[in-house]
């Protein structure tokens, strides 16, 4: 079978990697220079068996509806359903209507009556930009002055352009955070193997938030029984309530969870798979990717995937800049050394042809070094040993991803400090006009 994954990132060098393991040829478009067979051309212009589309803008702007009016098998929603990444306040109805528990918000387009809700939730705060904002849509914030001011620069148009001119305020929900990551073929859901994601910048959960600094699988805390929870009680609802809207989503949700003390609550649905848990999650399955994948894109989902009784561990090598302002056009070190590295796979990101034929950073993720091994620790020990071999100037990476989990600790990141924050990842830009006001999600009446 031939195989087109379309994106250029270490989510879509993990999926064409898992995918070659199958026995298939894969291109990935456009790809970069570290992935092989990176083609930059339209993926309408490919011939292939099956598309899997890996980042959401493409997804939310239609691309997998566009294949599909060709005739093309297509592993990734169509603009409808994808529009549940693109709009934070469309995901909140529609998980409302599907009764699923997420935090108490409200949408809305003016300042005046947005501040009044804000004043009436404890702390922490959060507002989110209903549209997609290249990453920097969330602020999560203990200072509720900070999250006022927020509101005022989003709605203004100011912050974020279109994308901000609708927000969503909620509730910040303090605990564990976990990303299940399920299959579905439009009725039907299979979870993958539960990861953790290390959002912020810096060791100790210092600093912004960042697209993911590094993640790992399994989760030990996290069971198949709490797995069956948020596909049971966040997944399959909302497959349904998209159904009964007339969407068909064939794709991967992507549940963000905080696992609160009242019970798992949904922070997010993102519509494709999570960069860097793919770069976990994947590496430990123990069947055919491709397989599962054609049947989700054909509506006949019926295989349970199964999965290594191993562990990765992915630590993200960042520039100097990063998340902000990331530095270009470093020249790599070390690649060599570090791909030689028993039990370890250097995903690329953000990489440019260099001038000499080497590689140039272009990019603020740069590099992702998964380690795999029979536990937690040993993956952890061999994604190190490899990233002590990278460098280039201004390079960084967290020290302490998954160290907590390696040394034992049964409490993950559940005391993350509610701090001001940015955080990237909002949704898209077709918010609709005029003041939308979402009641409680747990059923209290709007105030
Ligand atoms: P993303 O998954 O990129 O949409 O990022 C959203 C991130 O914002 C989550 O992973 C959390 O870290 C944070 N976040 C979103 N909503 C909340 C909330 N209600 N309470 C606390 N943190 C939140
Ligand atoms: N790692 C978070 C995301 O993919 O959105």
């Amino acid at each position: 079978m031939k195989v087109c994954v379309v994106g250029s990132g270490g989510r879509e060098h993990a999926l064409a990697v898992a995918m070659a393991a199958s026995g298939d040829e894969v291109v990935v478009v456009p790809g970069n220079p570290g992935i092989p067979a990176s083609m930059t051309t339209d993926p309408v212009e490919v011939e292939a068996d099956l598309f899997v589309i890996g980042p959401e803008q493409p997804l939310v702007e239609g691309l997998a509806d566009r294949l599909r009016a060709r005739g093309r098998r297509v592993f990734g929603p169509g603009a409808d359903g994808a529009r549940l990444e693109g709009s934070k306040r469309w995901m909140k109805e529609v998980l409302a209507d599907a009764g699923v528990p997420t935090a108490r918000h409200r949408a809305f387009t003016e300042v005046a009556p947005a501040l009044e809700f804000l004043r009436t939730l404890d702390g922490p705060w959060v507002v989110k930009t209903d549209g997609l904002a290249a990453g920097k849509g969330v602020l999560v914030t203990s200072d509720v002055d900070l999250a006022a001011e927020d509101v005022v620069a989003k709605l203004s148009g100011s912050a974020f352009g279109e994308a901000g001119r609708t927000v969503v305020i909620e509730e910040g929900l303090t605990g564990s955070e976990l990303s299940v990551l399920a299959l579905c073929d439009g009725a039907r859901a299979v979870a993958l193997a539960p990861a953790q994601d290390h959002k912020r910048l810096g060791d100790g959960d210092a600093g912004p938030n960042t697209g993911g600094m590094g993640a790992f699988s399994p989760v030990p805390a996290v069971g198949p029984d709490l797995v069956d929870v948020v596909l049971d009680t966040a997944v399959l609802p909302t497959l349904a309530a998209l159904s009964a809207r007339g969407i068909d989503y064939r794709g991967v949700l992507y549940a963000g969870v905080m696992l609160t003390a009242e019970g798992p609550r949904i922070l997010e649905f993102n519509v494709r798979f999570g960069d860097p848990e793919a770069q976990v999650v994947l590496p430990r399955l123990a069947c055919d990717l491709s397989e599962l994948l054609v049947q989700a894109a054909a509506g006949h989902l019926r295989t349970e995937p199964a999965f290594a009784d191993d562990a990765a561990v992915n630590v993200v090598c960042a520039t100097e800049g990063y998340p902000d302002s990331p530095r270009s056009g470093d020249r790599v070190e070390g690649l060599d050394a570090a791909t030689a590295v028993d039990g370890a796979q250097v995903y690329y990101a953000g990489v440019a042809a260099g001038p000499d034929g080497g590689l140039v950073t272009a990019g603020g993720r740069v590099l992702g070094v998964t380690g795999s091994g029979p536990s937690l620790a040993e993956a952890r020990d061999r994604a190190y040993r490899a990233v002590a071999c990278l460098s280039w100037p201004g390079m960084h990476h967290r020290h302490d991803i998954a160290a907590h989990i390696a040394a034992d600790d049964p409490s993950p990141s559940a005391s993350g400090p509610p701090i001001s924050v940015l955080i990237p990842g909002s949704g898209a830009s077709t918010p609709d006009p005029g003041i939308r006001i979402e009641g409680w999600h747990d059923g209290e009446e709007a105030r």
